[in-house]
């Protein structure tokens, strides 16, 4: 007899980096597929699904995130999962990542002793304000199956005193999320943004910890308008930035290409067509290294540092000097790209698979 697997996801990194995985879920288990609605914008839902073929989710709990408070976005999760979990009696629930669905879909499954899977275990910024930092800790504590992305989580899984037994290094599935939607890229998502290959830069930002401080925010925006002046930028805005610099007044220079958020595949074709990408996304920096372009990650810390001594990818911290030191070097010198490319990424792909042959083994 088959196994049931529940998953519980919400957002659209979620959403991404679960996509290589939903379909085996399908085909090797009883599979019920549950969407919070913590995001909701066809950009930031819905395209995903069509464009990365996905199944539709058997549940949608509508739970949004405009005008709520984190207590109260965490409360609708728990008391609409509850009724579905205690229906269903999966033998797993399966989360990824550290979002408040992922936290949500953990705190359910450990009321009613049902076993967990985490997807993503393991990762640490150290910066326990951060939301993300919270979420990831209190799942990895709760979690039977720890399935972390590479040596270092691991690392701090056991310094963390959690049993070894529980923890597999097994790559990340955000990878082979990358090589299926590579495939899936076709060469007119570059044309349709009018720009030429290796003759603009890419940006995002969205993380709590960049956009709700005014400070920080105009640093980080300074860094970007200024590199702006070197190179055109376009940058696809999540609605929590927009919101922000709306509230906080903070304007955009004219070399910023503002756009909606966009596709997976347009976001790919754009990345790989880029000199670099600037970001504070956990998704993006792995991604930039699977198709081979440098990140700047416009934080303090990382939880991919395994990138950045690798010599692919960069912190560059949230002052625009810091920005610039970089993003001016790699705009100045086609050879120290060249030579960034041709150091060897640290990339683990398979994590799908590996996943899949672990929870039929227990
Ligand atoms: C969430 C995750 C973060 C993840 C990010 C991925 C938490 C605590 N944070 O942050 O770890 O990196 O998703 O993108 O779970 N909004 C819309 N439309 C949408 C979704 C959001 O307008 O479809 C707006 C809402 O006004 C909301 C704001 O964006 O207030 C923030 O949304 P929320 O889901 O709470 O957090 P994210 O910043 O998206
Ligand atoms: N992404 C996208 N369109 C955009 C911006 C990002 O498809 O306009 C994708 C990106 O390719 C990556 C994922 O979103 O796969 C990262 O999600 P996000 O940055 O929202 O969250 P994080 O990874 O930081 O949790």
């Amino acid at each position: 007899m088959k196994q049931t697997i529940l998953t519980v996801l919400g957002t659209r990194p979620e959403i991404i980096k679960f996509s290589p995985v939903l379909p085996l879920f399908d085909a090797r288990f009883e599979h019920v597929l549950v969407h919070t609605g913590q995001h909701y914008d066809e950009n930031m839902d819905r395209i995903f699904f069509r464009e990365l073929k996905l199944r539709q989710p058997a549940y949608f709990l509508n739970v949004g995130s405009a005008g709520i408070g984190p207590g109260v976005q965490l409360g609708r999760m728990l008391e609409r999962l509850e009724p579905i979990l205690s229906k269903v009696r999966p033998d797993w629930v399966a989360v990824l990542g550290d979002t408040n669905s992922t936290l949500a879909g953990a705190l359910v499954a450990a009321k009613l002793n049902v076993p967990i899977v985490h997807f993503e275990s393991g990762c640490r910024s150290f910066n326990r304000d951060a939301p993300e930092e919270q979420n990831r800790i209190l799942v990895d504590h709760l979690a039977a199956l720890l399935l972390a992305p590479d040596r270092q989580a691991v690392a701090h899984l056991r310094h963390e005193g959690i049993d070894r037994k529980r923890v597999h290094c097994i790559g990340n599935t955000g990878l082979d999320a990358t090589r299926r939607a590579m495939r899936l890229v076709r060469e007119r998502q570059l044309r349709k943004f009018g720009v030429r290959p290796e003759a603009f830069v890419l940006a995002t930002l969205h993380r709590a910890e960049s956009t709700d401080d005014r400070a920080r925010l105009s640093q980080i925006v300074a860094g970007i308008n200024e590199v702006s002046e070197m190179v055109p930028v376009l940058f696809p805005i999540h609605p929590r930035t927009v919101a922000m610099l709306q509230k906080h007044r903070i304007r955009l220079a004219q070399g910023v290409h503002r756009l909606e958020p966009i596709g997976n595949l347009d976001f790919l074709a754009l990345l790989k067509n880029s000199l670099f990408v600037m970001s504070d996304s956990g998704g993006v920096q792995e991604e930039a290294a699977v198709v081979n372009r440098p990140c700047l990650v416009l934080r303090d810390e990382t939880e991919w540092t395994r990138l950045v001594d690798a010599g692919k990818n960069f912190l560059t911290g949230t002052n625009p000097r810091g920005i610039i030191r970089i993003a001016g070097a790699l705009l100045r010198s086609p050879s120290l790209r060249l030579k960034i490319r041709g150091k060897k990424a640290p990339l683990q792909f398979g994590a799908t698979q590996k996943a899949i042959r672990l929870l039929l083994k227990k």
